[in-house]
């Protein structure tokens, strides 16, 4: 008989699994809320492999794609998903919206909100703008992205590539590099794989190191190859330059000398390592362009392969109760 406590991922009896209106971030979910959203991703990543990638749960509902910052693959990932579900989405891009005419949040979020949009995916350059929207509007708000703070699909994407490649997410030794001071994927991903038992280490030079990040129950690392000894997954982040005070790293040649991940470097880790980025990378800068490219070790493109699915989960379990399925009323 499995108990919460010794299979955290496994949802506890009479528990509602995911009982949020919202999904602004990682925190304050469940680990078995965690693993039910993966579970539900999995049909998806099978109906996107067929030839034809059509479901029709979401039709008749408006989702709207308001982006307030630069996105390409996010941005895209979430319109497949909605129409794949057969949603009327719209994009509105912060360059050519109101804001730009000095709109404040709140009233952009009024005028959304008299729309009456039934899901509302959002990305903003301020931590914490999302979940203002969430508290404002009458539909589910997703978090596609809020400043520093939170990405909570990329990190569910990653544990799905994760999970599918290793088999199970517990135990994995799971280091992510580079710039984790500026990545709301760093602290995603730091919240569900903890959650989900990995023992997970973050590398980083001491500038780009979030103060007692120990805190979030991970090993923090400076030297690049200690970080890397015996990892079974190698998650590389983009050095986030439009975040950076100047000053943090002395120039991009010894940063990829001290923190680049290059084949040679990766022999510190397990012979069967696998190697992830969230894009956008900066080849050559934390990742050599022979290690991204290596189907054999990169889990790059099936990332974004299981990006679209996770999106697509994640607007169906939200829109549940708005279309009244049974058990979510
Ligand atoms: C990330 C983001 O926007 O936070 N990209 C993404 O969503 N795939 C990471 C980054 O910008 O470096």
């Amino acid at each position: 008989m499995s108990s919460a406590a010794s299979h955290p991922a496994a949802t506890p009896e009479g528990a509602h699994p995911f009982p949020h209106g919202h999904l602004t971030g990682i925190d304050g979910l469940q680990p078995w809320e965690i693993a039910f959203l993966l579970d539900e991703a999995e049909q998806w990543v099978a109906l996107n492999r067929a030839a034809t990638k059509h479901d029709d749960r979401l039709a008749g509902l408006t989702q709207i794609n308001a982006f307030f910052e630069n996105s390409t693959r996010t941005l895209l990932s979430f319109e497949i998903a909605g129409k794949r579900l057969g949603a009327d989405v719209v994009n509105m891009h912060a360059a050519q919206s109101s804001v730009k005419k000095g709109e404040t949040l709140l009233d952009t979020a009024i005028t959304l909100n008299a729309m009456r949009p039934d899901i509302i995916v959002m990305r903003h350059g301020s931590s914490g703008a999302v979940q203002l929207i969430a508290d404002k509007v009458d539909c589910p708000v997703l978090n596609a992205g809020d400043g520093w703070h939170e990405h909570p699909t990329q990190a569910l994407l990653d544990a799905l590539t994760i999970r599918r490649r290793k088999g199970a997410i517990a135990k994995q030794r799971v280091a992510i590099c580079g710039d984790i001071l500026h990545s709301r994927v760093a602290r995603s991903n730091i919240l569900a794989l903890t959650a989900l038992g990995a023992e997970v280490r973050v590398v980083a030079p001491p500038t780009l190191m979030p103060p007692a990040v120990e805190r979030l129950g991970v090993t923090a690392f400076t030297d690049f190859d200690a970080g890397l000894d015996g990892c079974d997954v190698v998650m590389m982040l983009r050095l986030q330059t439009e975040r950076m005070k100047s000053g943090l790293v002395p120039s991009a040649r010894e940063y990829f000398a001290l923190y680049g991940l290059t084949r040679e470097r990766l022999e510190k880790a397990a012979p069967d390592a696998l190697v992830m980025h969230p894009g956008p990378m900066n080849r050559g800068i934390e990742i050599a362009s022979d290690i991204a490219d290596d189907l054999d070790r990169s889990a790059i493109t099936e990332q974004v392969e299981m990006g679209v699915a996770v999106r697509m989960a994640c607007l169906d379990v939200l829109t549940r109760k708005g279309r009244g399925v049974e058990g979510w009323v």
